[in-house]
């Protein structure tokens, strides 16, 4: 009964591991550290390697017995994407359809996928529902949309069950502030506002302040890194419980506007922001917030956190480790 974790020692991997292990489950990490860091993972059990060695993988889940499979590892940067194109469809498509070729030849039969609200691009309704068509704006969310595809065909001629989670906007800590996000391989808001407000950095750019919003900036539906982790938890019980595949949101279904994480940040740090406007980011949409009504019926689960824990934990885990992991103060 044992869990596969792959990007087990990223962001959002490192949180599912460690939610995981307080269930109770048995779990094996694969992480080329290429991104991650051992320090995440708490003791948990790592194999350094490639999602994209087949053998490696085949007797990984024979010898430890793996029954499910949760697939974190990718490449997440959209700018970077579209500047290499061939190295994302390298490996989040080559290297994810080796993976899922090898787990499905050691005899694994469930599956829980990484994917994206950025397959919706941008959304022609809001709040999103699944049923809305994909739409990729980027090399990185095609390469989501693309294994979303991968899964269900091998569903449907290997009878591989999964769950594709596909994630709204990322962000938080852990809330003993022992894990968290490594802000030099991201270029998401929260990460950048914390290592603006440490003085880390020049001053923010904001993405334009002339969207039909609130207050003209860009609005996101932010979502607990917390709460993800539950979130494929409760995707493994699902298909534990062995109801059939599904593509779900994992969103708060509220949004926040760039201006508004800026206040609340200074609140909660007692720094003002350094910020400057700047033109509109090419395919940003002006609003996004999801419609988690799926995931709430078929894995009974809803976020139980917002923007405040979300910045409060931020804050406190990059103000505490200011070069990251390794270099705690
Ligand atoms: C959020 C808001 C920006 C940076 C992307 C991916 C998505 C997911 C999350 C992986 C927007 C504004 C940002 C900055 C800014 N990643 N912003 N200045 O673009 O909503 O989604 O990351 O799954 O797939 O598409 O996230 O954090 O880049 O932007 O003003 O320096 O903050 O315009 O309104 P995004 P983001």
């Amino acid at each position: 009964m044992t869990v596969l974790v792959t990007g087990g020692a990223g962001y959002i991997g490192s949180h599912t591991v460690r939610m995981l292990r307080d269930a109770g489950r048995e779990v094996v990490v694969l992480d080329s550290l290429e991104m991650g860091h051992e320090e995440a993972l708490l003791g948990a059990e790592l194999v350094v390697g490639e999602i994209a060695d087949f053998d490696l993988v085949t007797k990984l889940c024979r010898e430890r017995r793996v029954t499910s499979v949760i697939h974190f590892a990718a490449y997440k940067s959209v700018g970077e994407s579209m500047t290499d194109p061939f190295r994302y469809f390298s490996n989040n498509v080559g290297g994810s359809t080796t993976l899922i070729d090898a787990v499905v030849a050691a005899g694994v039969e469930q599956f829980v996928f990484s994917s994206s609200a950025a397959i919706y691009g941008s959304p022609a309704r809001i709040p999103v529902t699944e049923d809305l068509d994909a739409h990729p704006e980027s090399v990185y969310a095609e390469t989501k949309w693309m294994i979303e595809r991968v899964l269900s065909w091998i569903g449907e001629t290997r009878g591989l069950r999964s769950v594709c989670l596909r994630y709204f906007n990322a962000a938080g800590a852990s809330f003993d502030s022992r894990i968290g996000e490594d802000w030099s391989v991201t270029t998401n808001l929260v990460p950048i506002v914390m290592k603006a407000a440490l003085g880390r950095r020049g001053p923010l750019e904001v993405f334009g302040n002339d969207y039909p919003t609130r207050d003209g900036t860009g609005e996101r539906d932010y979502i607990h890194v917390v709460d993800l982790a539950d979130g494929h938890v409760k995707a493994l019980d699902y298909l534990d419980s062995g109801k059939p595949s599904l593509a779900c949101n994992l969103g708060t279904g509220r949004g926040s506007t760039v201006l508004e994480v800026l206040a609340e940040t200074a609140r909660i740090s007692g720094r003002e922001v350094p910020h400057v406007f700047s033109p509109r980011r090419a395919g940003d949409p002006a609003i996004v917030f999801a419609d988690p009504s799926l995931a709430a019926r078929e894995l009974g689960w809803t976020a139980r956190h917002g923007i405040v824990e979300i910045l409060q934990t931020a804050w406190t885990w990059h103000s505490t480790h200011i070069d990251g992991y390794g270099t705690g103060r």
